[in-house]
């Protein structure tokens, strides 16, 4: 409890966390390039971040590209917050939040990728609107990725991806649907350079062979301007 305590903390009083209580927490919706980041480069999503090795991972290798993992859990994104502080990754920051208010933090077009990494498989059929890949958020994403983003999600889940590839492939608006029942057999892989995250670990160790999917909206007559 302690821990977790030092760890709220540490977030509270840290630059590249973005939470509750902290002013740019109402202000930044718009502002992500001009008040935090200071640059004009693209960026990217890690949704369900947990420890936010996508971002810290993908932030360190591409220096001219922004991550913002995401996750309402303080004391796992207290992680990869840390990991980002001590490799001085200027690129990388956490917003800690409920997935659901994405709206409330981002101007349509202001992000330009989505990756979705080991979501709760949320497999009761009463939960399905919970599930991160649900038509309720997909229209969020759509709504709010820039023109032609991509968006990915790997999981070990078999009833999670071919729910998802399901409703992917029976929706009229999604283009470059592209996949992989077996991520580390295919091209595909390369795209991850060798990041694996902590249920990645544990969900491989049990044997499960690791999915992957990528697709875009065809949202090019959205105008964002
Ligand atoms: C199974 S864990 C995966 C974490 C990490 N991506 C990994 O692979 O280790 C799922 C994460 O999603 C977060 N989560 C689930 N639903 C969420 C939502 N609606 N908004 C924000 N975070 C959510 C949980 O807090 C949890 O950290």
């Amino acid at each position: 409890m302690r821990k977790k305590q030092a760890r709220f903390e540490d977030n509270r009083i840290s630059r590249n966390v973005i939470e509750q209580g902290k002013e740019i927490f109402e202000t930044i919706k718009g502002k992500w390039r001009s008040e935090f980041f200071k640059n004009d480069n693209d960026i990217v999503l890690e949704l369900a971040c947990g420890r936010g090795e996508y971002s810290t991972g993908l932030g360190a290798i591409f220096k001219d590209r922004n991550f913002i993992g995401i996750d309402i859990k303080g004391n796992r994104i207290w992680v990869g917050s840390k990991k980002a502080r001590m490799e001085g990754l200027d690129n990388v920051a956490f917003l800690r939040t409920q997935i659901d208010h994405l709206e409330k933090f981002f101007e349509p077009g202001e992000f330009n990728e989505i990756w979705i990494v080991f979501p709760d498989p949320r497999p009761k059929g009463s939960d399905e609107h919970r599930r991160l890949t649900s038509p309720k958020y997909l229209e969020i994403y759509k709504k709010l990725i820039s023109q032609g983003g991509i968006i990915h999600l790997k999981t070990d889940n078999t009833a999670l991806f071919d729910y998802t590839l399901g409703l992917l492939e029976n929706r009229d608006d999604v283009q470059d649907l592209e996949y992989s029942w077996e991520l580390y057999n295919s091209d595909f892989a390369l795209d991850h350079h060798d990041i694996k995250t902590k249920y990645e670990h544990q969900f491989s160790g049990q044997g499960h062979a690791i999915k992957y999917l990528r697709f875009r909206f065809k949202n090019d007559l959205i105008d964002f301007q």
